[in-house]
C-alpha cells in the first residue's frame, strides 16, 4: 500500500564531476527497483541540480532540493523558489532539516510557509522532524514531533497534506553513528501516523510515508524497513557512496 522511499540528501558535498558520477551510478545500479519496488530520489545541493536531473534523466530516480523558499519570485536575494526548482525537473524538496531548524535557524513557521509553496508549486515536500537529545532525556520526544508536525502542515488541507512525506529525524542520530532501534523509531513512527490520523483521517494516516534518517546504513537498513510503520529512508552520510546508497535501496526494495 505505502511504496518503499529512500532518498539521499547529499547536504554540502560532492562537487560538479561527483555529483555526476555519483548521481549516475545510483541510476544504473537502482535500475529494475526504482519506480517499482520502491522510490528512489536524490537531493544534491542547489548547484548541481540540473546536471543531476540530467544525469539520472535515463533511470528512475528522482531529484529533490534540499530547500526552497517561500514566495514565488522577487527581491529574495539568494534564494530559490518552487517554480524554479520545478523548471528544471525536481521532483522533491526537503523541508525543514535539522541542519536548517538548529544551524540556520528555521522556524516552524517558516517551514510551514515552505511546505505549502512547495505544494503550490507542483513540488512533492519531505517533511523532516524530530527531537534533540536533551528534548529525548526530557522525555519530550512526542511532544516536539506533534509540533514539529502540525506546525509544518498548519493551513494544510486534506488533499494538499496527501503530497506530503514525513521524514522522522531524531538529531541526536544524525552524522553521529548512534542510529534510532528499530523500536525506537517504530514508536515514533506509530505515533506521527496517530498524529495524521487525529489532524486529518485514518485513510490519510495509512496512505502518507513516514521514512526514517539518522544514521541509516546498509547493516541497519533492512532491520528499521522490517518495521511496520517505517516505510523508507532518509540517508545523509551513506548517500555519498553508491555502493552502500544502493545497497539501502535494495533492502528497501
Ligand atoms: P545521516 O544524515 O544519515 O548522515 O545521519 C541523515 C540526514 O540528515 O538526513
Amino acid at each position: 500500500m505505502r511504496k518503499p522511499f529512500v532518498a539521499g540528501n547529499w547536504k554540502m558535498n560532492t562537487d560538479s564531476q561527483s555529483s555526476v558520477d555519483l548521481a549516475g551510478r545510483v541510476g544504473s545500479g537502482s535500475s529494475g527497483v526504482a519506480g517499482q519496488t520502491v522510490d528512489v530520489a536524490v537531493c544534491p545541493p542547489f548547484v548541481y541540480l540540473q546536471s543531476v536531473v540530467r544525469a539520472v534523466a535515463v533511470s528512475s530516480v528522482a531529484v529533490g532540493a534540499q530547500d526552497i523558499y517561500f514566495e514565488a519570485k522577487g527581491a529574495f536575494t539568494g534564494e530559490i523558489s518552487a517554480s524554479m526548482l520545478k523548471d528544471i525537473g525536481c521532483t522533491y524538496v526537503l523541508c525543514g532539516h535539522s541542519e536548517r531548524r538548529h544551524v540556520i535557524g528555521e522556524t516552524d513557521d517558516l517551514i510551514n510557509k515552505k511546505v505549502i509553496a512547495a505544494i503550490s508549486g507542483g513540488l512533492l515536500p519531505i517533511l523532516c522532524v524530530g527531537e534533540l537529545q536533551s528534548e529525548r532525556e526530557a522525555g519530550l520526544t512526542n511532544e516536539v514531533v506533534t509540533r514539529h508536525v502540525k506546525n509544518g502542515l498548519s493551513d494544510l488541507g486534506r488533499e494538499k497534506a496527501s503530497a506530503v512525506t514525513i521524514a522522522y529525524e531524531p538529531v541526536w542520530a544524525i552524522g553521529t553513528g548512534l542510529t534510532a532501534t528499530p523500536e525506537q523509531a517504530q514508536e515514533v513512527h506509530a505515533f506521527i501516523r496517530g498524529l495524521l490520523a487525529e489532524m486529518y483521517d485514518a485513510d490519510l494516516a495509512a496512505e502518507t510515508r513516514i521514512l526514517y534518517g539518522g544514521s541509516v546504513k546498509p547493516g541497519n537498513a533492512a532491520e528499521l524497513m522490517a518495521r511496520e510503520d517505517i516505510d523508507g529512508l532518509l540517508v545523509g552520510g551513506a548517500s555519498l557512496k553508491a555502493d552502500d546508497f544502493l545497497a539501502i535501496v535494495q533492502a528497501a526494495a
